[in-house]
């Protein structure tokens, strides 16, 4: 049986910022989502959580029926952290501490090291080019585990060290409990350190297993903001060139970031600075100009998306055009080969087959048949300042430039509305509708004369 622990209460001083640091952002999510969907991985009987800086924000952010908190109500060092929820552990159960500032850290790897718990701790160690700011592991001449020392504590020597403790532990439930009730806080920060558990397995004679690791993007801690932004571009450039191996065509991998999960068919195009949010779909030959994003949407197959468009909350299907600098809200629906056009604007809206709106347009709580087409400047009215009422347009209706469509309101199949039309009244099929005061042509009119002049 396992129960999996997760530190978040440290304050993260050194990320300065109100925030507490678990929920600072790496690809789009707090640090402590990523860690605890790794950590649902492994199917855990339990996920506890340790907070306390921030406590009542870190709740709210990850609270799920399987998480439960526990307070440390004063941050008195990792190992003080760990007690706080040991109480609640199965004493028969294998309990695997995991910081909540290591997001990537990898379900394999924690596999590994819960698997090796069952009669001794184990810690998860890797070997870094640069190790500053991590506890280093300290061997034996014969090259067995005898401790870890923390940067802050460690001599010269030690800090040559390029083995450091990940801060993955795993241990039996009452073992580590007896070995944590013997940690001391006589060190540098005055803090109680769960590693020194390790320290104290090895002076009982128990021997502790080390798990070594060479995947410094799943081990790598974040404590400030530029290690931070360090992991982030590591992760986003390990996710584009995969999607460049899987047959997407990235004109630049470093200019794409993927905040969420991005699915593409074959060759999808998608050119610089596109961020992907949430969930998105690409179906085969999607063409993504520059400077897009696109937020949880299903792009089908041969559409276009020129550059500076903004798609969230979208279905498009076969071979539409959108943009450039297109805002399609959520509740888009295009049937295919619709297209929306620079500056036009929908929301909650659904556009049948081959309807267009090609400039400068907001269409809204609508839902235009096929081959409509949609005048520049046509906005739909949608809101009375109370409620939001609906525009239906039938098949075939073609909207004049500069209208404005009051709704509620219905045109049937192949209505014509003339251009600088305000349309509140219904109309039945194949009508002309006209709502706009009709031309006057005066003659012997009279310009105003400068008053200087007369
Ligand atoms: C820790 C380890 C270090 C390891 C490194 C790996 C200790 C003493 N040191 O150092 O050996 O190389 O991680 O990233 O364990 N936390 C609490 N309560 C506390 C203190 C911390 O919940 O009282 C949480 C923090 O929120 C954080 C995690 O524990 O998520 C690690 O704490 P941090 O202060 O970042 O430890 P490091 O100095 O990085
Ligand atoms: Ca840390």
């Amino acid at each position: 049986m396992l129960e999996v622990v997760v530190l978040a209460a440290g304050r993260g001083t050194r990320m300065r910022s109100r925030l507490p640091k678990v929920l600072h952002t790496l690809a789009g999510q707090p640090l402590l989502t990523h860690v605890l969907n790794t950590a649902r991985q492994l199917a855990p009987a339990r996920l506890h959580v340790v907070v306390g800086h921030g406590a009542d924000l870190v709740k709210q952010a990850v609270a799920a029926p399987d998480v439960s908190f526990h307070i440390q109500s004063e941050q008195l060092g990792t190992g003080h952290a760990v007690l706080q929820a040991l109480p609640s552990c199965a004493p028969e159960s294998t309990v695997l501490v995991l910081f909540g500032d290591v997001p990537l850290i990898d379900a394999a790897l924690l596999q590994q090291v819960a698997a090796s718990a069952s009669h001794g701790p184990v810690v998860l160690a890797a070997k870094l080019e640069d190790p500053t700011g991590y506890g280093r592991i300290l061997r034996s001449a014969t090259g067995n585990f005898k401790a870890v020392v923390e940067q802050k504590d460690a001599t010269d020597e030690q800090l040559r060290v390029t083995e450091v403790n990940t801060g993955v532990i795993a241990a039996p439930a009452t073992r580590l409990k007896d070995l944590l009730h013997r940690v001391g806080n006589d060190n540098q920060q005055g803090e109680y350190y769960l590693p020194d558990v390790l320290a104290l397995a090895v002076t009982d004679g128990d021997p502790v297993s080390v798990v070594t690791t060479d995947d410094a993007l799943a081990i790598q801690g974040i404590n400030d903001r530029l290690q931070l932004e360090q992991l982030e571009r590591l992760y986003q450039r390990r996710y584009a060139e995969q999607l460049m191996r899987d047959g997407v065509a990235l004109r630049d991998r470093q200019r794409i970031d993927i905040r969420g999960t991005l699915r593409c068919g074959q060759d999808v195009v998608i050119d610089i600075n596109t961020v992907i949010e949430g969930e998105v779909v690409l179906d085969d030959g999607v063409t993504v100009g520059a400077h897009c994003v696109l937020r949880n949407c299903h792009i089908a197959a041969g559409t276009v998306v020129d550059a500076y468009s903004y798609i969230d909350g979208a279905i498009i299907e076969e071979n539409c055009r959108i943009g450039p600098f297109a805002r399609i809200r959520p509740g888009t629906q295009l049937a295919s080969g619709a297209r929306i056009g620079n500056f036009v604007e929908t929301k909650n809206s659904r556009f049948g087959i081959g309807s267009k709106a090609n400039h400068l347009a907001y269409i809204g709580d609508s839902d235009v048949g096929d081959a409509c087409n949609i005048g520049a400047g046509t906005i739909t009215c949608n809101y009375d300042g109370v409620n939001k009422h609906r525009t239906q347009l039938g098949d075939g209706v073609f909207v004049g430039s500069n209208s404005t469509l009051v709704a509620p309101l219905q045109l049937a199949d192949g209505c014509f509305v003339g251009a600088g039309s305000t349309v509140t009244d219904n109309a039945d099929a194949e009508t002309l509708v006209i709502g706009r005061a009709r031309q006057r042509a005066i003659s012997g009119w009279q310009r105003p004369v400068s008053k200087k002049d007369k």
